[in-house]
């Protein structure tokens, strides 16, 4: 009898099929919010310096993410190419995250310390030189471009507020470090930070 009030009442049913959806929602997402897995770092990961944010932020600018990934599956066969799989803990100070979805490069979750500075210059510069077959584009301006030191602490200010532990030494240094380095020595910079945390895992 009740029932059939709810059946002939569109609204209240909507009202009701949406609170019995987002007790389902609510149920998977507030225990992994509420786990330190997912919000603490691992171990291993410190908040970007001045200039591996510098080039984080040209990663993102340069749309690097539409052809590589950050995010290792625990599959065997990723975890056997780009090694220990990615975890939550590795990403609570990017954003937003890099995870991505697109692979026509591969993933760089790992590639911190897996070549030279140079080689990454010179691959930036013009990825045929070393790889003959790639159809990455080159991006020869970075070389040219100077970092813009002067939003650099405001950026460090900003991921402070969101929760990123950064001291008021870091802060006031942020600029003097990124001073007449390049966008280049920026993004090496950042990519040879990438998954370094997890080398100290084993
Ligand atoms: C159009 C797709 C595309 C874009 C955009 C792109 N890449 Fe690539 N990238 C590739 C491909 C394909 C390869 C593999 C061939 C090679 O090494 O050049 C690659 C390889 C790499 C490698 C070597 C990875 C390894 O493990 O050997 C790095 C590092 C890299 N890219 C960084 C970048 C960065 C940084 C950007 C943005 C500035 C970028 N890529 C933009 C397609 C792309």
């Amino acid at each position: 009898m009740k029932h059939e009030v709810i059946e002939k009442n569109s609204a209240l049913l909507g009202v009701l099929i949406a609170v019995v959806i987002s007790i389902g929602g609510l149920v998977e997402v507030v225990p992994l919010a509420a786990s330190s897995e997912m919000t603490q770092p691992a171990p291993g990961v410190e908040p970007y310096t001045a200039l591996q944010l510098e080039g984080r932020d040209i990663y993102v600018r340069e749309g690097c993410y539409n052809c590589h990934s950050q995010m290792i599956r625990p599959l065997r066969g990723e975890t056997e190419r780009y090694g220990h799989y990615s975890l939550a803990g590795e990403s609570v100070y990017d954003r937003p995250f890099q995870f991505g979805s697109k692979r026509t490069g591969p993933d760089l979750a790992r590639v911190g310390g897996r070549y030279s500075d140079e080689w990454h210059r010179r691959h930036l510069l013009n990825p045929r030189d070393l790889v003959p077959e790639s159809n990455m584009p080159g991006y020869p301006w970075l070389e040219r471009r100077s970092v813009d030191a002067s939003q650099t602490p405001k950026k460090l200010q900003v991921l402070r507020k969101l929760g990123v532990p950064y001291t008021d030494e870091q802060i006031a240094a942020a600029a003097d470090e990124v001073q007449n380095r390049s966008e280049m020595d920026a993004l090496v910079a950042y990519l040879q930070m990438l998954g370094t945390a997890s080398q100290t895992w084993k």
